[in-house]
């Protein structure tokens, strides 16, 4: 049985992907994909971003990200939609302009109405904000915090919330697995979201993590029960675990060893059994499932092999451990 199967059969609502139309025309990584019950739901992992739905302003492009819920249609598969206010991935138009508090609202308000009206009842949930924190917990500096101060967090739930009331709202963001004050800055997006009468439905943790240095399992149900408690759902929404070939574990070598495979199949064991753990924890997505098209080894040189699946398409020791977790769940 896949994953997917199996997280079902272990009360969660899905295991899913990140997957783009770089990949549609492998035929090996499409029969993976599609394989029944290996995954629930997809994750566009660009298409759906402010370049490439909204390149100039007022002028709405969905061609790729299309073809994208296509394939998810034609694999059963349901969307994870991704993503509205992200200071990355922004066109020039948004960017580089000098804008009042007035026209940055209208430019987000008419990006996310227009996107989410597009996909209305495609999307499972949206990433509505991404990556507002830095690693000290404080806002990051971008077009939107520097023109809307924090108001632009719940200006962009409420924008949201009346565009597609059935998806569900999401902020999601990286490290905060490893970084408490982050962790605390996320805890204060979803209060802050409510204080202003604002819905938010849920938060995501990326879950881009490095073998060796991943949190126990303990730790990471803690972490996702601390949200659990303010009353949102939860989920590892970018999950991959990379090798750190610079580490004295690696002893020079770029290819993950044995010890090495089993350390992060020990990891992602963490990880996944966290959700297991955690009643309001909906679901785990990879960011990619093969070696092959991890976005990892392109970001951060001397990193790499995160995925469950090796860059010639077989499992990894983790995808195992993935599947014998969820088999005695
Ligand atoms: O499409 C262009 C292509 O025309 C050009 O020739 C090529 C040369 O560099 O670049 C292509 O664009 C790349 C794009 O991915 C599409 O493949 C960009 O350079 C590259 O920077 C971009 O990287 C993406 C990254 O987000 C950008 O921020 C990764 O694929 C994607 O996996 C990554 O995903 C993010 C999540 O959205 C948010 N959380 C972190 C995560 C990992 O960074």
């Amino acid at each position: 049985e896949g994953l997917h199967a199996l997280m079902l059969s272990a009360g969660k609502l899905y295991f899913g992907t990140a997957t783009d139309v770089g990949n549609h025309n492998d035929e090996k990584y499409q029969a993976i994909l599609a394989h029944q019950g290996e995954f629930g739901i997809i994750t566009p992992e660009n298409s759906q971003k402010w370049e490439v739905t909204e390149p100039r302003r007022n002028q709405f492009v969905y061609t790729t990200a299309d073809t994208v819920a296509e394939k998810a249609q034609d694999n059963g598969h349901l969307l994870r939609c991704h993503t509205l206010t992200w200071h990355s991935q922004l066109p020039p138009f948004v960017s580089s302009g000098s804008w009042n508090a007035s026209d940055l609202t209208d430019i987000l308000t008419t990006h996310i109405t227009n996107v989410m009206t597009h996909f209305k009842g495609r999307c499972y949930a949206w990433d509505v904000v991404n990556e507002a924190l830095e690693e000290d917990g404080t806002y990051r500096e971008s077009v939107f915090y520097e023109v809307l101060g924090d108001k632009y967090i719940p200006l962009s739930f409420k924008i949201a919330a009346q565009a597609d009331p059935e998806a569900k709202l999401y902020y999601n963001d990286f490290n905060l697995e490893t970084s408490p004050k982050k962790a605390d800055g996320a805890e204060r997006i979803v209060k802050l979201v409510r204080d202003a009468g604002e819905r938010i439905d849920g938060v995501g943790f990326q879950g881009h993590l490095i073998v060796g240095q991943t949190p126990s399992r303990r730790a990471l149900a803690a972490l996702l029960s601390r949200f659990a408690r303010l009353g949102v759902e939860v989920a590892w929404t970018e999950l991959d675990i990379a090798h750190d070939f610079s580490s004295a574990a690696s002893n020079g070598s770029s290819a993950a060893n044995a010890t090495q495979l089993e350390q992060q199949a020990a990891d992602y064991v963490s990880v996944v059994g966290a959700c297991l753990d955690e009643p309001r924890c909906v679901g785990v997505t990879v960011w990619q499932f093969t070696d092959k098209y991890s976005w990892v080894p392109l970001a951060f040189p001397g990193r790499g092999e995160p995925c469950l699946w090796t860059a010639t398409y077989t499992k990894k020791p983790a995808y195992d451990a993935v599947s014998k977790l969820l088999r005695e769940a």
